[in-house]
């Protein structure tokens, strides 16, 4: 199965989808684009250093929204990606590429949705919620995408505790090495298998 996958940032996630297609669960998928929100996002340099063709796909430089969308989805069309996967990506997909991949394009959010999640919720943020508020759970979410915020069918989620003396810092590095890194390509894994089905609103995997 071909893949893009989308970035804004530092592109861990990325890696960690590069790592399993070299060594791990992904061997047979083949990310055929990086699509980054951001020129200067570290995930482009990632894409440069694996030999995957990357595009920066700004909707500043378009002269609206609407352009922005057309041409996000004309780039993944002609990449060939069957899937999209969402890794660190900031800006909300627009409604022609939402469209046109319906159901195939899901999200890596840092938290269990639906708690500490939607529009705002992003980056270090999630977790300064998360100890304000005192849970005692935590974790990693995969969903699949829809026009809003964080709203689609849940597809995969994994929970780490919060410890007590965590800071926002320490819980984002625990989550990322125990849930987001490992239930993202697990998730790619599923769909590629063609285990996944979507029913009203829910997400199923057939074992
Ligand atoms: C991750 O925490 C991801 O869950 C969130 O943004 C962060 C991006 O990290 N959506 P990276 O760019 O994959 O390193």
């Amino acid at each position: 199965m071909k893949i893009a996958v989308f970035v804004s940032g530092g592109g861990t996630n990325l890696q960690a989808i590069i790592d399993n297609t070299k060594t791990g669960i992904l061997k047979d998928i083949e990310i055929v684009l990086v699509l980054s929100s951001s020129p200067s996002a570290y995930a482009l340099k990632r894409a440069e250093e694996n030999g995957i063709k990357s595009v920066v796909v700004r909707a500043a430089d378009y002269p609206s929204r609407e352009e922005w969308d057309n041409e996000m989805a004309e780039c993944v069309k002609a990449s060939g990606a069957e899937l999209i996967v969402l890794a660190g990506y900031l800006s909300l997909i627009g409604p022609k590429t939402v469209s046109m991949y319906s159901n195939r394009i899901i999200n890596i959010h840092p938290a269990l949705i639906p708690s500490f999640c939607g529009a705002g919720m992003y980056g270090i943020k999630p977790h300064k919620a998360a100890i304000a508020r005192g849970v005692k759970v935590s974790g990693a979410t995969v969903h699949f995408v829809n026009e809003n915020y964080d709203e689609g069918p849940i597809l995969l989620q994994k929970a780490v505790e919060v410890l007590p003396d965590d800071t926002p810092e320490t819980l984002q590095k625990r989550i990322m090495q125990e849930c987001e890194w490992q239930i993202l390509p697990k998730a790619i894994r599923l769909i590629a298998d063609g285990k996944v089905t979507i029913d009203n609103n829910r997400a199923f995997i057939r074992e």
